[in-house]
């Protein structure tokens, strides 16, 4: 099966943070069951809408890579951006659309493989993508269309993992080290245990060369709750916010 397959079918089978441990016995697609969403995304990855300052672009054509369950693309359309959204699957689209509806905003939603984007060049004002770029077989494929659609001095905003990060060494330790394993890399780890098959994480030098034919390239590391929970209050303020499993992206076209 190629990759990008393998990748839709763990997508399909739910979208992004609607999980059972989030949403309980909610009625699906209910506007309670997307308030849990909602609610619980921002809970766990507060610092998103600092990136995005989603009503900073008010009136502007966007392009979100990666709908998953939509809840960023509501603040987009809420901020009254002119809102285009794709994703791999029927799940994260038909999820995306309902929750606009409830809201009586609207998208033009599309089920696509974003390494090939079904846009004219010089399309958008801003194209954002947070936490999909890292699953697809060719990253640099969707890189390179981002660039393309994006219009000249348009923004690309996102973000991507990093892999010297205190997630991956959570994860060496459960997948490698107390498997008997310690020479698995962190990229193994990552590539085989987080999320869907194939996940990759880069640092920021690595970043700044994937985005090299962007202007202005930002790369910020962000240490998350999740990463952190685990830890004593004393050790987690210690950890300083480069060794973050986040690194959220600006840069220009
Ligand atoms: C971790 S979720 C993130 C979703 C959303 N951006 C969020 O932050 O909740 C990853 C999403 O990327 C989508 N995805 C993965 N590879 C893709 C590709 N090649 N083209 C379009 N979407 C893709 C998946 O279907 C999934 O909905």
């Amino acid at each position: 099966m190629a990759l990008n397959d393998e990748v839709r079918s763990y997508w399909e089978q739910e979208a992004c943070g609607t999980q059972k441990v989030v949403v309980g016995e909610i009625e699906k697609f209910s506007r309670e069951w997307f308030e849990k969403v909602e609610n619980h995304r921002y809970q766990v990855e507060p610092f998103i809408h600092s990136v995005a300052q989603f009503t900073r672009h008010h009136g502007k054509k966007l392009l979100e890579v990666g709908v998953g369950a939509g809840t960023d693309h509501l603040q987009w359309a809420r901020a009254g951006l002119d809102c285009h959204g794709v994703d791999l699957t029927d799940e994260a689209i038909e999820t995306t659309r309902r929750r606009l509806e409830i809201y009586k905003l609207s998208s033009n939603l599309q089920k696509i493989d974003a390494e090939t984007l079904p846009f004219e060049d010089n399309s958008f004002d801003v194209v954002y993508s947070w936490g999909v770029i890292h699953h697809s077989e060719y990253p640099e494929k969707i890189i390179a269309e981002i660039h393309r659609v994006l219009k000249k001095g348009g923004t690309f905003i996102g973000m991507m993992y990093g892999r010297y990060s205190i997630a991956s060494l959570k994860m060496w330790i459960s997948y490698g080290l107390l498997k008997g394993k310690p020479w698995r890399s962190f990229t193994d780890v990552i590539w085989n245990h987080m999320e869907s098959i194939g996940t990759k994480a880069y640092t920021v030098p690595e970043l700044q060369s994937l985005f090299s034919s962007f202007e202005n390239f930002e790369g910020t590391p962000i240490t998350t709750p999740a990463e952190l929970n685990h830890l004593p209050k004393f050790i987690s303020r210690l950890i300083p916010s480069s060794w973050g499993f986040f690194i959220a992206i600006k840069a220009q076209k």
